[in-house]
């Protein structure tokens, strides 16, 4: 039985995704330890909610450095400090700087609300119904230092419902996130994933042909 992996998580929102960790640590399907909860926002929902589970927490006012690479620097020498051996971006809105997160690559997951390659950036809801798209979704990647264009782990798959805007679509495709976002780091936290550069994912020693999918509830590929 490997030990817990220890994980850092970075969120800049209401951090539901956080929750759906933290719920799922609770219930004993997620064997890790959170090292820390940091954001770059001080009022953040999800250090409320770190706080409020007991997880060390801090903040970085963007603000108070004067460039990103400072910002950076500091970012991950406390991720660095709490000890954490894996890094997972739940809503962490800002971009980093590729030379900084360098040490991390391959243990950095970061979650998007699209069908990765589709979609990458802002605003992913709302491209995917002016696109017409039938289908939408998340994908939890490897943070390479290309933006949301890292190895793709897992995807979950909704379908687009006459009607949906993109509040609902949002809402509905949450949903579905709280379940992928546990289900990929449970096989980190089993050290069954790795990042095999430039574009791959291995799965117990394995390539992955294409990202797992979630099928009700399950990762399968
Ligand atoms: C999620 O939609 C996630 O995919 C995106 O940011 C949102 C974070 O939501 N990266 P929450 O803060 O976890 O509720």
């Amino acid at each position: 039985m490997p030990s817990p992996l220890r994980v850092a998580v970075l969120a800049s929102g209401r951090g539901s995704n956080l929750q759906a960790l933290i719920a799922a640590r609770d219930a004993g399907t997620l064997p890790v330890d959170f090292a820390v909860v940091g954001s770059d926002k001080a009022n953040a929902g999800a250090l409320a909610l770190a706080r409020g589970a007991g997880i060390p927490t801090f903040a970085l006012d963007p603000k108070a450095f004067g460039s990103r690479r400072e910002f950076d620097a500091e970012l991950f020498r406390r991720l660095d400090a709490s000890g954490a051996d894996a890094l997972v971006l739940a809503g962490f809105m800002r971009i980093l700087d590729g030379e900084a997160l360098t040490p991390w690559v391959g243990r950095m997951i970061n979650i998007h609300p699209s069908l990765l390659p589709k979609y990458r950036g802002l605003h992913t809801h709302r491209r995917a119904l002016e696109a017409g798209d039938a289908e939408h979704g998340a994908s939890v990647h490897y943070v390479t230092a290309e933006l949301d264009g890292g190895p793709v782990i897992a995807q979950a798959r909704i379908d687009v419902r006459p009607g949906d805007d993109e509040h609902g679509l949002a809402q509905r495709l949450l949903g579905v996130e709280h379940q992928l976002l546990p289900a990929v780091l449970r096989l980190l936290a089993a050290r069954r994933l790795a990042l095999l550069p430039p574009h791959g994912v291995a799965l117990d020693g394995r390539a992955l042909p294409a990202p797992l999918q979630l099928r009700h509830g399950e990762l399968v590929d």
